[in-house]
């Protein structure tokens, strides 16, 4: 009898603890392994007035980052916007000179070259031994980045974990040469030490 209860009493708290580690591991998932999106920022030149006006009436522009096309690819993209319907929106107007100046910018932004952001990228878990000290961190940005501007732009920025993401693949893309095994590592740091929160 007494046994028994003993032997139920033991496997309870084994559920429990069970149930414990899973919840800590759902939650650990949820904090970190949430698919990564690509974020793609407005141009600033005049590429600009063309997507206001003809083409973020039905969607915005972050999925652009998912393609690398040449300039006929990107044309056969808005080509088919122009008939795409979207609820009461009819298709896309865009003038032929309009065309012209986004495939521009597309072309330059998400060529043939650059890499697009991976619609499989799932950021890992990191574990203690990956969290980066101050050093090594700038010395490894130092490295990496400064082939094209240098770190004081870099790190002037402030950004949230999602952004940081975003950024770094973004110039992954563009050549920079980080392993993607840097990236989670470089996203903690950068989201720790030029957050949005005030504070740090
Ligand atoms: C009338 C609404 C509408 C407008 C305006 C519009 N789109 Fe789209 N777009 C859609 C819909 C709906 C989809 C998803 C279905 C599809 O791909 O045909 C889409 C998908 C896309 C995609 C993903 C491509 C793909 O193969 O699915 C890109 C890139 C894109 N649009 C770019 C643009 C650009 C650039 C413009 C401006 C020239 C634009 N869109 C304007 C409705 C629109
Ligand atoms: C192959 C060239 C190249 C390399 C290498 C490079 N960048 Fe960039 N970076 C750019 C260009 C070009 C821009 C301007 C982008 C724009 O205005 O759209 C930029 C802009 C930025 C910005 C400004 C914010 C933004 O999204 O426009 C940040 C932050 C940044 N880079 C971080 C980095 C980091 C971190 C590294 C190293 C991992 C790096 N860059 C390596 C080319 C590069």
């Amino acid at each position: 009898m007494k046994t028994r209860t003993a032997r139920v009493l033991a496997s309870l708290s084994v559920l429990a603890v069970v149930a414990t580690l899973a919840a800590q591991a759902a939650a650990q998932l949820e904090n970190n392994a949430r698919a990564a999106r690509p974020e793609v920022t407005l141009p600033m030149g005049p590429a600009r007035n063309v997507i206001l006006k003809s083409c973020t009436s039905c969607h915005g522009i972050d999925e652009y980052g998912y393609y690398a096309l040449d300039r006929d690819g990107w044309e056969e993209i808005i080509e088919r916007m122009k008939t795409t319907r979207s609820g009461l929106v009819q298709g896309a107007l865009i003038s032929d000179p309009d065309k012209e100046i986004l495939l521009d910018w597309l072309v330059t932004r998400f060529g043939p070259d650059t890499a697009p952001f991976p619609r499989e990228y799932v950021p890992r878990i990191l574990s203690e031994a990956d969290f980066l000290v101050d050093e090594t961190a700038e010395a490894r940005l130092a490295g990496t980045c400064e082939g094209c501007h240098t770190l004081d732009q870099v790190l002037s920025n402030r950004a949230n974990e999602e952004q940081w993401r975003a950024t770094l693949l973004d110039m992954v893309g563009r050549g920079a040469a980080l392993p993607l095994s840097d990236v989670e590592p470089l996203v903690e740091w950068l989201s720790r030490t030029r957050g949005l929160n005030p504070s740090n």
